[in-house]
């Protein structure tokens, strides 16, 4: 279905999508209003956006869809089964698009959980039809869909998120308080580390007959699950979940754990917009451009600002250990090989794999005499430290914008990216935020915009 199809299907005339008042088919919502929700994505991670709208408490649940009927049905019997209260009349599709269309008018919100490629065309289409939209990190594919969404939330002024669950809790606002309070002193050097990929685990999954991949029949859904990917062989390797190996879908470890991992340093230090981003070293098994590596290093350098002086960051996966021991690192302790350090001249910030996981100050023993005085809380707090919450309460207007709001999530997400692109076609990168470009690697523009299948294009408006 075209877009103008697809707008002409939902009750619009197809010329009058682009001269929308705005924000006309968004509601207006009050605090005792319940949400009505819809899931696009049911399976895995689907799950956990199900339970996080149910622990809401005040919205409803109106309608599901997962290009695998087999799966939207499992779930949705796992969900009962766990005391899920699944209303009889919620209706259940395999292409979001008739969702919207069909039963549009009963959806004000939109969770979407499906792999990377395709967040950023059903979100915009979920905007363009005025709901409010909730998406998995990261938040996009590419570099341009992370400004695309942000210019569709201000144009929309719809409420929205992105679901790095980490943001919405205590422990990163505090964390941000103690850097705010200075007392790490200057931070010039960050270290982000995951320990992944889990080789044979669920998520990550080598071909076991290398490349190229035999070409297998395709499941009726393929289509559908590519999006705006150009058309591809199907192979049973890529869904579910082992598509985060491959570059063309995924976005490997980093797009998977940076916007947990490195959420509280780049929240807080405004690490955007870096001069260049560079890989130092990466061992691969196959052909870097298309497949993840099994471990890198990658090194983002950061321009001074009014507010912090200049600052590098690295990256490390596959079992790697930062390449700095900062100097207050408690003797013996062995540095860790997930998580993250913020080095301060005068002391270092620690957390595991997300914000709320262990925040501490690295030294033992100032973290004892730390822990007795904390800095003063001043940056406001989360219903339950809840992300789904947060959102929902938005969009009730029971509260403020959400703090991963596509504002905030699409710069995040677009640091990471840029990571991304060093781990997939090495060497240094420069990067002209200004104009969105590489000044040394011009060939890079067709992977900080990709090209869009035709029939499933998409622009904010
Ligand atoms: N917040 C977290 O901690 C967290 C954890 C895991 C995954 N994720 C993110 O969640 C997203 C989904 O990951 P997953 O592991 O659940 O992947 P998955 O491959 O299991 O996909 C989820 C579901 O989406 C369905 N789907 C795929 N394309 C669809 C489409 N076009 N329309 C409707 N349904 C479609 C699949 O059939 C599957 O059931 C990814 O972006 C991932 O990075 C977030």
């Amino acid at each position: 279905m075209d877009r103008r199809h697809f707008i002409k299907n939902l009750g619009l005339a197809a010329g009058a999508a682009f001269t929308l008042p705005r924000f006309s088919i968004a509601k207006t919502r009050n605090a005792n209003s319940r949400v009505n929700v819809a899931f696009i994505g049911t399976a895995n991670i689907g799950e956990m956006s199900i339970n996080g709208v149910n622990a809401d408490g005040k919205s409803n649940m109106v309608a599901f869809c997962d290009v695998r009927r087999n799966a939207l049905d499992s779930t949705l019997k796992k969900m009962k089964k766990n005391g899920v209260k699944i209303p009889g009349s919620a209706s259940k599709f395999t292409d979001y698009r008739k969702m919207l269309d069909r039963v549009g008018k009963d959806i004000d919100a939109v969770c979407v959980s499906t792999p990377d490629h395709s967040h950023f065309k059903i979100a915009l289409d979920c905007m363009q039809a005025g709901k409010h939209v909730a998406v998995q990190k990261p938040l996009t594919h590419n570099v341009w869909q992370c400004r695309e969404l942000d210019r569709a939330r201000k144009y929309y002024k719809l409420q929205t998120q992105m679901l790095n669950q980490g943001h919405a809790t205590d422990a990163i606002r505090m964390l941000r308080e103690w850097y705010d309070s200075g007392v790490a002193g200057p931070i010039r050097e960050v270290h982000v580390m995951c320990s992944g990929p889990g080789w044979g685990n669920i998520y990550f999954k080598k071909p076991k007959e290398g490349f190229p991949l035999k070409k297998e029949k395709a499941p009726s859904y393929w289509d559908m699950w590519l999006n705006q990917s150009p058309m591809a062989d199907y192979n049973s390797i890529y869904e579910p979940l082992s598509w985060r190996g491959f570059w063309a879908y995924g976005t490997g470890m980093l797009g998977d754990w940076f916007c947990h991992t490195g959420d509280a340093p780049v929240w807080s230090m405004d690490l955007y917009d870096p001069e260049s981003v560079e890989l130092i070293d990466a061992d691969c098994s196959f052909d870097q451009k298309v497949f993840i590596p099994n471990g890198s290093t990658v090194k983002w350098t950061f321009p001074a600002t009014d507010k912090r002086p200049a600052c590098v960051m690295y990256w490390y996966d596959g079992n790697r250990q930062p390449i700095t021991r900062p100097k207050d690192f408690d003797e013996g302790r062995d540095l860790p090989r997930s998580g993250m350090l913020m080095i301060g001249d005068n002391h270092t910030i620690e957390t595991g794999p997300r914000p709320n996981i262990s925040p501490r100050m690295s030294n033992s023993d100032f973290w004892k005499q730390f822990r007795r005085q904390m800095p003063e809380k001043t940056i406001p707090r989360v219903r339950n430290n809840d992300i789904y919450c947060e959102w929902l309460d938005a969009i009730r207007g029971d509260g403020p914008e959400a703090s991963s709001n596509f504002g905030v999530s699409s710069r995040l997400t677009e640091t990471a990216l840029l990571g991304c692109l060093a781990q997939r076609f090495g060497g240094k990168i420069m990067w002209d935020s200004k104009t969105m470009s590489s000044p040394n690697r011009p060939e890079l523009a067709a992977y900080i915009k990709e090209p869009e299948r035709a029939g499933w294009e998409s622009k904010a408006f």
